[in-house]
Formats: structure tokens, C-alpha cells, sequence
């Protein structure tokens, strides 16, 4: 149920009838406090100073106008002219029994379903992904899954990096690798250490300096040898990046690798499409699009360039053909990229070119939701102690091997294989929801301490409130899925609790719309401890409870782990019944 959006509805309309010009902000929004009800409209007053009237009295002709008699009991307007709301009890007593009956929480589909491209993950695959490719991969898997899971088509689109001059001496060196055809079985296992080592001759050993430089040529112009050592190579990085994404649970498959290669063909019509219209000029050899828009101080256009002067292609070029491809070939209405935001200037440079050009359809939005850096604890970015970069893998093992410290501390009756599971799940949920859980755009400082904690916002947390709730089902030994309609929400701390669980849909909107998953965690964060502090005030199989609360109080348990089941799965974080 999108209360939110209902409620701004049914403002709009009485504002309207009570003659305030359409367009208005109703600035419906949570109250901070539940003396002012649940949800308050505070657009009267913008609406009386334009209008040039009291406020007050124009809130009055609101209210009058306003019809909520099936979602509030009471309406009530406060100080200068601000419009209170507050739920009524069979309303959410109604909701929260439809809840119980619905496997998606009521939650409804779009009513226009978009195709949304989303482009995330995209490591290079000349070297093995670390934790710089960390955030791409799980913040745009959050909004694929949330984007998917309202009913919308999603297209993902893993833009890898699988050309360029790199893999000359990749190749070089992956050919005095191999023995009777094959690859030497240990060279490629890992890819840090082949980059470095490839690299290293291709600085110091002169013959192959040049091999390497002659490789890529050979492989841009189709050579049979070069491009089967090439495919050799990719396959076994893809491979490592496969590996990552079960590890994470991210739902990248091989069908929705793109990468940089595939539009090889594209790049040189995108260019010619570019000049024929003028947009691409020759400077000193080079194609370049001067773009007005975004001019500098002095009203110099900023230069862009789309072909080198020796004839190659840039990232910019492939972006292009590649924005070309999901606009027209897919007919995205959104385009989604989760890029770095040092990246930011290449994107809107990007997307400006395609727009001008009509590369880009003229519907298709094209949205770059960068994120910040992950921080060591010293404050600089991520790295290991002798100041390398730190793979992923080895990050994700890290924190699995913590999780299964910590909770070898504590009382179980799992089994040693139980045990590793739920290991699992907590390890590589720990660094998703302390990653996701912070505003996309900041940087913020890695702690495994904080991570793994059991108390604060931490997936730890919210996984031990789910199997809070399973435990309770089990003690008393009551199916969840046969509690009967018998509900009466009377306590504060089940109002609370049940308020809380009927805004998720608004959440989901709010994630979707600006591809924030922090606001999915916070609100996570607080059903899970609202639902503590509904369970110590209010006791669900003590002998004094009535049948009616225990039946209100089960409700109210099964909807919480409902709701933090799925608002996890959206996240890509599992839970267990035990742990
Ligand atoms: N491979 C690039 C990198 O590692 C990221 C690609 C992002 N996607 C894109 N369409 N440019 O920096």
C-alpha cells in the first residue's frame, strides 16, 4: 500500500476544490511526532502566501474538502495551518491482515512497467576485480532486483572491459604460457600476479615491448592466434568474476555480459553518424565534438574526443555505441549506470553527445548514479597494509572467517555445517549492508567491528531479528501461514510496529525512483528494532495474553519477518531461521 502517494492524492484534490491553483506542493510527509498523528500536510502554507490569504483558514477549507473517512480517524489542523493525520485502526488492522495473505505484502505492480537498462558491475578484465569493483556491483544489483521486483523489465547490462591495449601483452605473455595448447595450468590462477608479471616485461624486455604492441594490432584486426589467446584469457577472468558474484549473491549471469568488445562494429558508424551531422569535427587529426553545453568560464566549448588521430577509438566511443544499443535496440525508458563518481565528467559528456545526436531516444532517461570510495580505517582509500589493492575475493573470505569467529562465541545446537551457512550469509551480509546502508554519494570507512556488530543498523541485526520471529512460531508451535483474521491493534508499540510495516511500499518507490538502497536499509533498520521494542512491551505466549493479542501479536511478528525476508532479498542479502 502506498499510503504516502494515496494521501498526497486525496491532498491534491481537496486543495484543488478548495481553489488552490493545480501544481502546488500538498508537502505530505511522516510527522516527527505521534502527537501530530502519523502523517502530516504542510502545503497550505506555501499555498496561503502565494495566495495572499490566512492560512489557517485556508487549511479549513481543505480539511472540509478532504475525504480520508476510509484511512484516518482524525484530521486535525495545527499552529499556523499544518494538516494532521491520523490513521485509523480498522484501516491498519485491515492492512496488516492483507499483508499476512499476500506474498508480496500487497505490494503492487507498476501500472506502466518501463524497460530500465542497468548497467552495473563492468570490472576491466585484464586484472582480477578488487574492492573498488565492490560498489558497482551490489548498489546496482539492490536497484535491479527493486526495479525488477515492482514489475518493471530489467535489462542488466555488465559492461566489461575486454579490449584495449592491455591485452597485447596479456596475450604475449599468456602465449609463452602454454604448453601443447593449453594453458599452463597454474598461470592464470591468479591474475594479479600475471598482470604484474606481463607488465614487468612489457617495461623491461625490449622483443617483447614489441610483440605486445603487435599483438594489438593483430587482435583489432581479427588475427585468428591472437584472438583465440585473447578468448582464452577472457574465459578464465570472467570465470573469477563468476566466482565473486556467487560469493555475493549477485544475479549477474553470462548472458548479461556486454562488453566493451561487443560493439566493436559501431564504433566506426557512430562516428560517421556524428560527422554527417556535424557534430564530429577533425582537430589536429583527431574527431572531436565541441559541446556548448557545457562550456567552460570563459564560454569555450568543451572539447570532446571521439576518435584519436591514429584512428583508434575511446572509451567514450564504445560508451556511445553502447548508449546507442540500449536506447534503440532495447528501447530503455530509463538508462541506469552505477559508476564511480570520478567518472562523472565521461558520463555527462556522454550522455550530452547522445541526446544532441539522437543517438539516445528522445524518451530515454539517462540517469549516472555515482558512489563514493570505500575508506580504510585511516581514512584513505581501501588498500592492504603494504598498500596494494585488496582483492575481492580475498575481502569476502575475510569477513566469512570473522562471522564464523563471532559466532562460534555463542550458544547453538547447529551443526558444524548449519554453522558455516549461517557464517556465510552474515560474512557476506555484513559488507553489503554496511556498504549499501550508506548514502550512495559519500564516502564512508570500512570496520569490520561495526559491520559484524549485533546492535546498531547491521545485517547481523536484522538477520537475529528474523530468527527472533522464527523462534517464536516455533516455541509455540503455530504455522505462520494458518494464523487466523483475528486482529485488533490497540498497544502503542503495535501501532507503531504496523505503521512501520505498511510503509514499505512508499520506501520502495523512493529507492526506485532515485536508486538510493540506504533508505531500503534504514527502513529496514527500523522494523527490525521496532519490533524489538513491540516484543519486550508486548508479550506474545505468556499465559495472561488473550487469544485476540497473540493472534494481533503473531500477525504483527509474521509480517515483520515477511517484510525483512523480502527487503533483504532486495538488498541481495539472505536470512536463516537460526543462527
Ligand atoms: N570498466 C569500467 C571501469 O572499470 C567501468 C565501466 C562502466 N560502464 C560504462 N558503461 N562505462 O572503470
Amino acid at each position: 500500500m502506498k499510503i504516502k502517494q494515496i494521501l498526497t492524492q486525496r491532498v491534491i484534490a481537496a486543495m484543488t476544490a478548495a481553489g488552490i491553483p493545480e501544481g502546488t506542493n500538498p508537502a505530505v510527509a511522516l510527522s516527527n511526532r505521534p502527537q501530530f498523528g502519523e502523517y502530516q500536510a504542510n502545503g497550505v502554507l506555501g499555498a496561503a502566501k502565494a495566495l495572499k490569504t490566512n492560512p489557517r483558514e485556508l487549511a479549513n477549507k481543505v480539511v472540509a474538502e478532504l475525504d480520508l473517512t476510509d484511512i484516518a480517524e482524525k484530521v486535525e489542523i495545527a499552529g499556523p495551518g499544518f494538516i494532521n493525520i491520523f490513521l485509523s485502526k480498522d484501516w491498519l488492522n485491515q492492512q496488516m491482515m492483507a499483508a499476512k495473505a499476500d506474498e508480496r505484502l500487497t505490494i503492487a505492480t507498476a501500472d506502466q512497467a518501463q524497460t530500465c537498462v542497468v548497467d552495473y558491475s563492468s570490472p576491466n578484465l585484464a586484472k582480477e576485480m578488487h574492492v573498488g569493483h565492490l560498489r558497482s556491483t551490489i548498489i546496482g544489483d539492490a536497484i535491479a532486483r527493486t526495479l525488477e521486483f515492482q514489475g518493471h523489465k530489467v535489462v542488466r547490462q555488465n559492461h566489461m572491459g575486454d579490449w584495449g591495449t592491455q591485452f597485447g601483452m596479456l596475450i604475449a605473455h599468456l602465449e609463452d604460457n602454454m604448453q601443447g595448447g593449453n594453458i599452463d595450468g597454474t598461470a592464470l590462477a591468479d591474475l594479479e600476479v600475471f598482470y604484474r608479471e606481463a607488465k614487468k616485461r612489457f617495461d623491461e624486455e625490449d622483443n617483447f615491448a614489441d610483440r605486445a604492441r603487435d599483438y594489438v594490432v593483430k587482435l583489432q584486426g581479427g588475427d585468428e592466434r591472437c584472438t583465440e589467446l585473447w578468448q582464452k584469457f577472457i574465459e578464465v577472468s570472467v570465470s573469477h568474476s563468476e566466482d565473486i558474484y556467487n560469493k555475493l549473491n549477485v544475479t549477474l549471469t553470462r548472458d548479461d555480459i556486454k562488453p566493451e568488445s561487443a560493439y566493436n562494429d559501431r564504433l566506426a558508424p557512430v562516428i560517421e553518424n556524428l560527422q554527417k551531422q556535424g557534430l564530429a569535427v577533425e582537430d589536429q587529426g583527431a574527431q572531436v565534438v565541441f559541446l556548448e553545453e557545457m562550456a567552460n568560464k570563459d564560454g569555450e566549448p568543451m572539447p570532446v574526443i571521439v576518435q584519436k588521430s591514429g584512428g583508434g577509438f575511446l572509451y567514450a566511443t564504445t560508451d556511445l555505441a553502447a548508449l546507442e544499443y540500449r536506447s534503440q535496440t532495447l528501447d530503455a525508458d530509463r538508462s541506469l549506470y552505477f559508476i564511480d563518481a570520478r567518472q562523472s565528467l565521461h558520463m555527462q559528456q556522454v550522455f550530452t553527445i547522445a541526446k544532441k545526436s539522437g543517438l539516445a531516444s528522445e524518451k530515454v532517461s539517462l540517469e549516472h548514479h555515482p558512489f563514493g570510495t570505500m575508506m580504510g580505517e585511516d581514512g584513505k582509500p581501501f588498500k592492504t597494509r603494504a598498500g596494494g589493492t585488496v582483492k575481492l575475493v580475498d575481502l569476502l573470505d575475510e569477513s566469512v572467517t570473522r562471522a564464523a569467529e563471532l559466532l562460534s562465541q555463542r550458544e547453538t545446537d547447529l551443526t558444524a555445517e548449519q554453522q558455516a551457512e549461517v557464517a556465510r550469509k552474515v560474512g557476506i551480509g555484513a559488507v553489503k549492508f554496511a556498504d549499501l546502508s550508506k548514502h550512495r554519494t559519500s564516502d564512508y570507512i570500512f570496520s569490520w567491528k561495526t559491520m559484524l556488530s549485533f546492535e546498531g543498523a547491521t545485517a547481523p541485526y536484522l538477520q537475529y531479528a528474523y530468527t527472533r520471529v522464527q523462534s517464536i512460531f516455533n516455541k509455540a508451535g503455530i504455522d505462520a501461514s494458518s494464523l487466523s483474521d483475528e486482529i485488533v491493534i490497540s498497544q502503542e508499540q503495535e501501532r507503531t510496529l504496523a505503521i512501520k510495516l505498511a510503509q514499505f511500499e512508499d520506501t520502495l518507490e523512493l529507492v526506485a525512483k532515485e536508486a538510493l538502497p540506504h533508505q531500503l536499509c534504514a527502513y529496514l533498520y527500523e522494523v527490525a528494532s521496532g519490533f524489538m521494542s513491540f516484543y519486550e512491551a508486548c508479550p506474545i505466549l505468556k499465559d495472561d495474553v488473550t487469544s485476540e493479542e497473540k493472534n494481533t501479536r503473531l500477525i504483527l511478528a509474521k509480517n515483520t519477518a515477511a517484510t525483512l525476508k523480502l527487503g533483504l532479498d532486495l538488498l541481495g542479502i539472505e536470512v536463516m531461521d537460526k543462527m
